[in-house]
C-alpha cells in the first residue's frame, strides 16, 4: 500500500490581520474534533464495489460493442459525507487500466477542499483513491492518495450464437462479481 499525505496550510490574509487589533486570545485550537478529523490516519471504506463488464464479437474475428463498468461509494472515517464513485471502460475486453482517473460526486457537492477520484487497474485488481477532505472548522487541507487489491469474486460466462450468420452478433462475454468491499487504512 502507498501513501503519501500533503498538507496545505490555508493562511488567513496577513493584510487583515494587520488591521485588527492582537487580541489577548489563547493558540487556535485544532481544526475540528482532535478525537476524530485531523488524523493522518484515514482510514477509507469503498463499498459496496460493483464491477461487471462484456466484450462482444460481431464475427469470429471481428470485436464488437464492449464496456467495464466499476461504481462504490466512498466513506473516509474523517468526514461525515461519502461520496459516489463511477467508472467505465471501452477498453478492449472492458478492462480498466490503473493510469485512466475517474472523479466521484462528493456529497453536497465538489469543492477544492472536498472530492475524491480513483483509478481502478483489472490486470492487479488495485483500486487507487485520491481525496482531498478538510476537517470542520478546517484551516487544514489534508489531500492524500491510497489504494489497495479488491478481492471480488467474478464469474465469466460466454454465449456463442451458435448459428451466426454475418451481421448478427457472434459471442458476448460477460463477467460479474459479487458485491465486495475495500478497507484502505492510510
Ligand atoms: C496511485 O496514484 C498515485 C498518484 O497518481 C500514483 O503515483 C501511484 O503510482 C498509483 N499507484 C498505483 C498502485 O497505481
Ligand atoms: C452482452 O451481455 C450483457 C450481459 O447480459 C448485456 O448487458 C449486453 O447488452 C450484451 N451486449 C450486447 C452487445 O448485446
Amino acid at each position: 500500500m502507498l501513501t503519501t499525505a500533503t498538507l496545505l496550510s490555508l493562511l488567513p490574509a496577513f493584510a487583515a490581520a494587520a488591521s485588527c487589533p492582537a487580541p489577548h486570545s489563547p493558540p487556535s485550537p485544532p481544526p475540528g474534533n482532535p478525537g476524530t478529523c485531523g488524523s493522518l490516519h484515514a482510514k477509507w471504506t469503498l463499498s459496496p464495489i460493483s464491477l461487471s463488464s462484456y466484450y462482444t464479437y460481431t464475427s469470429p474475428s471481428a470485436s464488437g460493442p464492449k464496456l467495464g463498468s466499476i461504481d462504490f461509494v466512498f466513506k473516509n472515517d474523517q468526514v461525515d459525507y461519502s461520496s459516489t464513485c463511477k467508472g467505465s471502460s471501452a477498453n478492449p475486453q472492458g478492462i480498466f487500466y490503473g493510469s485512466t482517473w475517474f472523479d466521484c460526486e462528493t456529497q453536497g457537492g465538489n469543492q477544492g477542499w472536498k472530492k475524491t477520484s480513483f483509478a481502478y487497474d483489472t490486470a492487479t485488481s488495485v483500486v487507487n483513491v485520491t481525496s482531498t477532505w478538510s476537517c470542520p472548522g478546517g484551516d487544514v487541507v489534508y489531500t492524500t492518495y491510497a489504494n489497495g487489491k479488491a478481492d471480488l469474486k467474478c464469474e465469466t460466462s460466454v454465449w456463442e450464437n451458435d448459428d451466426w450468420q454475418a451481421g448478427e452478433l457472434y459471442s458476448n462475454t460477460t463477467t460479474t462479481c459479487a458485491l465486495g468491499t475495500l478497507v484502505i487504512q492510510n
